[in-house]
Formats: structure tokens, sequence, C-alpha cells
């Protein structure tokens, strides 16, 4: 992108009660100074209505013709164009923050200091969606390691292909161990934590945790600690503060990173940005909320900064951090915050304390 040039955004908002998140904090960049044009492709029940199809293409020209997606969330209608954002775009790598900001309802007793970044492969393993009924598999003659008997006796049933590739696995260490670089020199621990099941499937997440450990020769900068994932998922509860980035297969990705976010103070909170080689979308970890849909209450948090990484990756350096740095007034003063965390304010009540520290 070059620098100073107008930034195209295609904004999609998710059902439910997603749009009442983003709404206000379209509202709250409209304040800053940012050359940027908003465009809004017509998904869901919109694209079925103008094109007759959940995913039209004209939607996905608007997509292309951008230089980024902000997403809200989606439960179904808009997930057609979340597959293109991720799949047909290549964003392999997933990255979650949770960083625990004085205010936010964190469970643990002292979250001081947790400052952990996941980043989840967002395009392989179970995520392939390839499944079917076991029968299928009956030519291949596989025999079941544990049950030590062919497939096939096993009986009636379905199956789910996990499949890690060398170069899928490579390219999202890669990036992981980039990062924690990129964090090292802004004062981060220059720790990078990989974890996979590599006891019980050796062979395909053992080649997620041997990529790590070949790759960590090319950055003597960055400490790599490997662990199985059960084990991790009790350090991520009771050792917090230690970790810093956090590398995981696609599905324990979703999963923990969803753990992080409830370390730090909730779902609400968990904002994300998905990365590949030349396509970069923004969209909040959560789900639409369906449970609070039209109250206005829906904590925004997770889509305002997800806005924020976005504009730090359009350029938009410094409108970045004032964002964020805005967020963090509003939850260390206490008083405008969302039912989730403790507060009785609505969701435009929060987003307007935050344009105000603007
Ligand atoms: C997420 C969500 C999605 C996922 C769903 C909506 C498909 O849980 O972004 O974490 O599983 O990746
Ligand atoms: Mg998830």
């Amino acid at each position: 992108m070059a620098p100073g040039a107008t930034r195209r955004v295609a904004v999609i908002e998710g059902e439910d009660a997603a749009p009442e998140a983003m709404r206000p904090t379209l509202e709250l960049l409209s304040r800053l100074p940012l050359d940027i044009e908003w465009v809004w492709p017509k998904v869901g029940d919109a694209g079925l209505e103008a094109h007759g199809s959940l995913f039209p293409d004209e939607a996905r020209r608007v997509i292309d013709e951008a230089d980024t997606t902000l997403f809200g969330s989606t439960s179904g209608k808009s997930a057609p164009a979340l597959m293109y954002l991720r799949w047909g775009k290549g964003t392999y790598a997933n990255v979650r923050p949770a960083r625990w900001m004085p205010g936010c309802k964190s469970p643990l007793a002292d979250p001081r200091g947790i400052d952990l970044v996941v980043v989840r492969e967002n395009l392989e393993d179970l995520y392939l969606g390839i499944e079917g009924d076991s029968s299928d598999l009956d030519s291949l003659d596989l025999q079941s390691r544990t049950a030590r008997r062919p497939l096939r006796e096993l009986g009636p049933g379905k199956y789910a292909l996990k499949l890690i590739t060398e170069a899928g696995s490579e390219r999202v260490i890669r990036f992981a161990f980039e990062l924690a670089r990129k964090r090292k020199a802004a004062g981060g621990r220059g720790h990078l934590t990989c974890s996979s099941k590599y006891n019980m499937l050796p062979v395909s997440d053992g080649l997620f945790r041997q990529t790590a450990e070949r790759l960590a020769p090319e950055y003597p900068d960055i400490d790599l600690d490997v662990y199985i994932v059960d084990d991790f998922a009790q350090r991520m509860v009771t050792r917090t503060q230690e970790l810093d980035v956090v590398v995981l297969p696609n599905l324990y990705g979703d999963i923990l990173s969803d753990l992080a976010a409830g370390i730090v103070g909730g779902l609400g909170l968990a904002a994300s940005g998905c990365y590949g080689d030349d396509y970069a979308y923004f969209e909040s970890a959560h789900g639409t909320a369906p449970d609070i849909a039209g109250r206005n209450i829906i904590n925004p948090t997770a889509t305002i900064l997800s806005a924020a990484m976005m504009l730090e990756h359009l350029g938009f350096t410094e409108e970045s951090a004032r964002i964020e740095t805005a967020v963090e007034q509003v939850y260390a003063e206490g008083k405008q915050l969302t039912p989730d965390q403790g507060g009785t304010s609505h969701t435009t009540d929060f987003c307007a304390a935050v344009g105000d520290r603007l």
C-alpha cells in the first residue's frame, strides 16, 4: 500500500448483535482524521435481496477492490463471506491478543501484566472441513493404532480429516517468530510457545512441533518453549504472565484463544486480525451474541480493538495507538462499562466515552 494514499475498507457487519458493536465503532473512527473510503459489500440477507445469494460475485468484487475488510461476526448468513476472507484470501495467521487492562473483569486473582498473543493457524487442520461416512474409508484398509483393529471393524460412524501441512505450519510459525521479534524490539519478552497434541498425534501434530524446533535456530534471539496442549491449557491459567507469543494449530487455537479472552475479562474484549501474504482482514473473536441482540449492551471493545489493529495494518499507527489508549482510559476510570464488565452502560455510551478521550 502506498503511504498517504486513500485506503478503502470493506465493512461487513454480521448478524444478531454484531452490527450494534460495528456501527458505533465506525462512528468512533469517523472522529479521527483518517483518509478512508468505506464500502459495504452486500452479503447475507442484503446479498440475497440484491443479488439472490448470501455471497454474490458483486460482494466479492467489492472485497477484492478494498485494501482490507472489517468484519463483525457471523451466525451463518455472512459465513460464506468469512470463508472467502480466510480461504479465498489466504489469511493463514489469525492473531488474537489478550492483554489485561486495569478495570477489565478478569477471573484471575492477579491479572496484572498479562500480555500475550495467540497466533492461530487459520486455514488447515480440521478446518479443511472434510468429513464423511467412515465406510468411505473402507477401501483404504486403515488400522487404528490405538484400538489395534482395522477401522472397518469399529462399526458405522463419521470421520473428519485433520491435515497439517509442512508449508502451512512453516508460514504460520515463521509469522509467530517474527511477531515475537517485533514485540521484543518494543520491549517484549522475546518468547514463543508452540503447543499441540504431539504425544497422541506424533505424525500430524508432531510435524507442527518439529517445524517450530527446526526454525528455532534461525531465531536465536527468541526463546522457544514447547508444550503438549492439555498441559498448556492449565499453564495458560496458572502461569499466564510468562506467556508472550503462542502459536497453535487451528482448532486448538480457536479454543484456547477464547480461553485467553476469558482470562483477561471475556470475549467482549477479544480483538483479532487474520493475515496472509498479501491480504489481511479484521474481525472480533467473539460470536454474534444473539441472546442480547437489540438491547444495545454488547461490549464493543473487541470490535474497536480489531479496528485499531486494522488501522495499524493500514499505516495509521498513531490513530491506532490513540484508540487503544482511549479504551484503556475508559476501563481504568470504570464509569461507563457494559454489563459483561460489571457496568450498567450501553454499548453506545461506552463508545461515546472512548470518543471523548480520543
Ligand atoms: C472464530 C469462530 C469461527 C471459527 C467460527 C464462526 C467459524 O469461532 O473465529 O474463532 O471457528 O474459526
Ligand atoms: Mg472461535
